[in-house]
């Protein structure tokens, strides 16, 4: 029997199932996210934690339980954990892949198409009264017919944003490290350099996670580089991007403008980026459908259940943990923790 707890409540039916498979549940019920310190209390003689983006799950954190066995993590992101350390100390991470990617990137085409016609502008300017009719020079925008759209990450995200664009006729160009066979094949996809792609797209999207090699990947260099007419797009994590290089790119007219849902230091957005008109500004809301986040509740449970029962949860991360576990009938006995604390 296990004890579990649970950051947030979450939506569907998933904390029901919880509830009936644990012998304890304890739910944050705050509509916020636990303080460092109830996240201490919170997570205290549990045998897993189903943790946020928004949840730090420090070294403190994983030491605050040393029966700790799982952290599922209910978003595909998993920057906000310290990974080397629960892998350290056995632990398994798990995330919630696939369910988001189209909701991802829908909420991305939404941010282009926002940017590219100056939507929320158009829109601020007839709610104030200013529209008297039209007029052949009022808010023009930017058309996306033969424009190239270069996606940087061509994950699952950044190729179902790609193969999006078909209905737009874009020419799309990628960065990865990997090829990308399907953008290719369907699309006539380049693979560039960060670069040359940087140097000749008119839209940039990101759809990277964030980790030590994609931490502040787009700054001044990058900006020199951006033709004055393009705009970019984060629909990942907001420290992908040097937010003070991206301000002041956007002042020095570097770029046209930017469409962001996720900020270097979120949920604080610098105040610069709030009154420039030429960005659009939304509060991490790539996954924010009804049916995405329930099957990211729903995956996270399975998730966390799978690992408790000793099984291999279906979105393991650090598949590290799983070295030198014996498989047993049902999965895998755990590995004794390398640390006491
Ligand atoms: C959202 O940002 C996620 O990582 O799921």
């Amino acid at each position: 029997m296990t004890k579990v707890y649970v950051t947030r409540v979450l939506p569907g039916y998933s904390l029901k199932r919880l509830k009936d498979e644990c012998k304890e549940l304890v739910v944050n019920q705050a509509k916020r996210s636990p303080t460092a310190t109830e996240l201490l209390n919170g997570i205290k003689g549990k045998d897993g934690i189903i943790s946020l983006l928004t949840d730090s799950i420090t070294k403190e954190v994983i030491d605050a339980s040393p029966q700790l066995r799982i952290i599922a993590n209910c978003a595909t992101g998993y920057d906000n954990i310290d990974i080397k350390y629960a892998t350290y100390k056995g632990i398994m991470i798990t995330n919630t892949p696939d369910v988001l990617t189209c909701s991802t990137a829908e909420l991305t085409w939404a941010i282009i198409l926002a940017v590219a016609r100056r939507i929320p502008e158009a829109d601020r300017y007839t709610r104030a009264g200013k529209f008297k009719g039209w007029a052949p020079d009022l808010l023009l925008g930017t058309e996306l017919y033969n424009k190239t759209l270069g996606i940087i990450g061509a994950g699952k995200i950044g190729t179902e944003v790609g193969l999006k664009s078909k209905g737009f006729g874009m020419k799309i160009v990628y960065t990865d490290i990997k090829k990308n066979q399907i953008l290719e094949q369907t699309l006539n996809a380049k693979k560039l350099s960060l670069t040359k792609l940087v140097k000749i797209s008119d839209f940039i999207t990101i759809h990277l996670p964030l980790n030590s090699k994609t931490y502040h990947l787009l700054s001044c260099k990058e900006f020199n580089l951006t033709k004055p007419s393009a705009f970019l797009i984060n629909t990942s994590r907001g420290k992908v991007i040097d937010e003070s290089a991206l301000v002041e790119a956007l002042r020095l007219g570097k770029i046209k403008g930017a469409g962001l849902d996720v900020y270097e230091n979120e949920p604080k957005i610098s105040d610069v980026l709030k009154k420039l008109d030429n960005v659009v500004l939304l509060p991490h809301i790539g996954s924010a459908t009804q049916s995405a986040r329930i099957k990211m509740a729903d995956l996270a449970v399975e998730n966390l259940l799978a690992g408790l029962k000793g099984k291999i949860p279906p979105n393991l991360v650090n598949k590290e943990v799983l070295k030198n576990k014996t498989p047993v009938a049902e999965g895998f006995s755990l590995r004794k923790k390398r640390c006491n604390s």
